[in-house]
């Protein structure tokens, strides 16, 4: 039995073979016609932080897929009062099929996959965002951008960052970094890029200069300056990230079909500008609406690879 709870375990195949279901399963959309696959599963879906992408993508893919979705909120279940992951896990596998769960160190989500007897997958943990990156790789594909692309990710070094690091580690092209000092990327996350990097061929380069990680790139992408559990650490963060603002002028520097991604919510004035998130080069919608069939891909994936 597998889990989806980081790119790392997951071959370069395995991964453009879960795109490819979510491709098929984007056309069943379209085209109104549903797949059966995951008929009568359930998935229980447990969010120990806010969502509105990742909760209604998978509760919309279940359903789609012929299943349904539980919504499991720190305020209404006993894991918010303090029940043991490893309990929690243990009687919610024993009904449901299929967990995802949005949590904050990515330990909990590897202990509670590890009590588990169903698939469990990462909706989001401090270190890791999977889910969002096959979305942004979706996109990237429909847009033409998967040939040989040059990724520029500017701001802090946290979980989208980290994913970046993993997709494009396994994917085998090249991504650049650009963090203030003080919000690199974790040492140990890019070690581990680094080791698959030299079997996929993908080079990664680590700058504190937005200019140098956005000159001639393909693809551009940013994530908020502030993640979800560091409401505290705002102001520190604001003046510490004044200079890493993806805006129409650092755009210049990429190359001039180059696309915009954000893996949402953004922070107009922020780590974006508005002209630059509501320019035509800006993908964001599309890659928001990718996260649902990018996740029917992985639930229908690992029903497949039980
Ligand atoms: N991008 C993303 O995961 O959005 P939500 O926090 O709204 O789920
Ligand atoms: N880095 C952000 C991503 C939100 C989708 C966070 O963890 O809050």
């Amino acid at each position: 039995m597998r889990h989806f709870l980081t790119l790392a375990d997951f071959s370069k195949d395995e991964i453009l073979e879960i795109l490819n279901i979510a491709k098929i399963l984007k056309n069943e959309v379209k085209s109104k016609k549903y797949s059966t696959a995951l008929a009568n599963q359930t998935l229980g879906m447990i969010f120990e932080k806010n969502s509105t992408r990742t909760r209604v993508s998978f509760e919309t893919g279940i359903y789609q897929l012929g299943g349904q979705g539980i919504f499991l909120s720190n305020n209404d279940t006993q894991l918010g009062r303090g029940e043991p992951i490893k309990d929690t896990a243990r009687v919610l596998s024993s009904m449901v099929d299929l967990i995802m769960m949005r949590t904050h160190g990515h330990d909990r989500l590897e202990e509670f996959a590890h009590y588990s007897s169903v698939p469990v997958i990462n909706g989001l943990s401090d270190d890791f965002h999977p889910m969002q990156l096959l979305a942004d790789y979706l996109t990237m594909q429909e847009c033409g951008k998967d040939k040989n692309p040059v990724v520029a990710y500017i701001g802090d070094g946290n979980n989208m960052a980290h994913s970046w690091l993993m997709l494009a580690s396994k994917l085998g092209f090249e991504l650049r970094i650009a963090s203030p000092k003080d919000y690199a990327v974790s040492p140990k996350i890019l070690q581990k890029a680094q080791e698959f990097a030299k079997i996929s061929g993908a080079k990664i380069i680590i700058t504190k200069d937005p200019k140098i990680a956005v000159m001639h790139t393909d693809v551009v992408t940013t994530d908020t300056w502030a993640s979800m559990g560091q409401e505290d650490e705002k102001e520190a963060r604001k003046k510490a990230f004044k200079d890493y603002c993806v805006d129409s002028t650092l755009m210049r520097f990429a190359k001039e079909d180059a696309i915009f991604l954000h893996c949402l919510p953004a922070y107009r004035g922020q780590e974006v500008s508005e002209e630059v998130l509501e320019s035509t080069q800006s993908k964001i919608f599309q890659e928001a609406e990718n996260r649902l069939h990018a996740q029917k891909g992985v639930m229908v994936w690992l029903h497949q690879n039980r």
